[in-house]
């Protein structure tokens, strides 16, 4: 299985892919969904295993991953065209502009040496490459190049206090590696397009749990994504529409959540359905039971897993005043499986 690096993502299934994988294999699925698609890893999974994947998130930059990792197929598309291009944008010379000024001098996400290279970079590709095949390709790169040289616990709400080590090292964009096989990607809101895909053999459905929003989380994925060159506010420097309604989601609010997850839950044209939730969340294992039941059969994995690094550590902001305190390490994912009842069987199976 080709490995593709992916960003720090908050709810990321970094560590869950091994066994999503086998339980994705067991239901001997041919297409799948890949609901609230974030990094894409699921998606790749899904792939991987020669599924025909769609893949859905309403991020700008889930939207680059997913045009990157799961349309392209890797088989047929022209791969030195791709390292020719990324070759040349690492040999441009570095220029401030947008990026270096709002997110490594009016705040401190990078250091400057390296704003002015994705400054640089992202000009070209949008010069260059916009609306051609390797736009997704060399954004994903290069938002995977900025990734690996940040100064952040992994969340772009507050920057580290001392630069962290890994910003020091110069920024370089790496072959994305493309993968072999079919997809599409959309991009919008699952609560309007779920209904509207097309029907697939199995769905993960992995939602937001809480108030945390991800366009606010990841504000410079999007910016760097939409090159809009936003006004911003505060220390974080995000982006003014973030305080905005346009880009809320009914998952990231108590009031509304639970029904857009029903609502997610009865749409989704799939035969069987992994929905991923957390302890943490606003609705209880047995109210997800109980949602989820109206499709099939339920079975239920309980997974005790570590939390992202962040709610370990505390996070700073520009000043070097904490702004978040160390929260619990664990919590309990919890996988809602539901459908005909032998699939689950041999889900299950492929796991006990
Ligand atoms: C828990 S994360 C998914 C993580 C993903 N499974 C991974 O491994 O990277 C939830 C995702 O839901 C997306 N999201 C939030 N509200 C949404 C909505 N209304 N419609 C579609 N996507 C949404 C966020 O952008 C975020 O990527």
């Amino acid at each position: 299985m080709k490995i593709v690096l992916v960003i720090k993502y908050l709810g990321s299934k970094r560590t869950l892919v091994p066994l999503l994988t086998k339980l994705l294999e067991a239901s001997g699925a041919s297409t799948g969904l890949d609901l609230f698609t974030g990094t894409t890893r699921v998606a790749q999974a899904m792939k991987t295993l020669g599924m025909h994947v769609t893949s859905l998130d309403s991020a700008s930059y889930s939207k680059v991953f997913g045009d990157t990792w799961i349309a392209l197929d890797g088989e047929t598309a022209n791969h030195s065209e791709l390292l020719d291009a990324i070759s040349q944008l690492n040999s441009l010379t570095p220029a401030a502009g947008y990026f270096t000024q709002s997110f490594c001098i009016d705040s401190r996400y990078f250091q400057p040496f390296n704003g002015e290279r994705v400054d640089v970079v992202r000009e070209k590709i949008a010069s260059d490459y916009s609306g051609t095949w390797l736009e997704a390709p060399l954004l994903a790169s290069l938002i995977l190049a900025a990734d690996r040289v940040d100064s952040t616990t992994g969340v772009q709400m507050a920057y580290l206090k001392n630069w962290s080590h890994r910003s020091k090292h110069l920024l370089e964009l790496k072959d994305p590696v493309l993968l072999a096989g079919q997809g599409v990607a959309v991009q919008g809101d699952a609560l309007e397009l779920t209904a509207r895909l097309a029907n697939v053999d199995i769905a993960y459905i992995d939602p937001p749990y809480n108030q945390h929003r991800y366009f606010g989380n990841y504000h410079v994925w999007e910016s760097l994504v939409r090159w809009d060159k936003p006004e911003t506010y505060g220390i974080a420097n995000k982006r003014l529409d973030v305080r905005g309604q346009e880009f809320r989601s009914a998952f990231n609010s108590r009031p509304t959540m639970p029904a857009a997850i029903a609502k997610t839950l009865g749409d989704v044209n799939a035969e069987t359905i992994i929905l991923s939730y957390n302890n943490e969340s606003w609705l209880s294992r047995d109210e997800l039971i109980e949602i989820c039941s109206k499709r099939g059969h339920v079975e239920v994995l309980d997974i005790d897993s570590k939390r992202y690094i962040g709610s370990q550590i505390g996070i700073y902001n520009k000043t070097g005043a904490r702004v978040g305190e160390p929260g619990a390490k664990r919590n309990l994912e919890h996988l809602v499986l539901a459908g005909p009842k032998q699939v689950l069987a041999k889900m299950i199976e492929s796991v006990a």
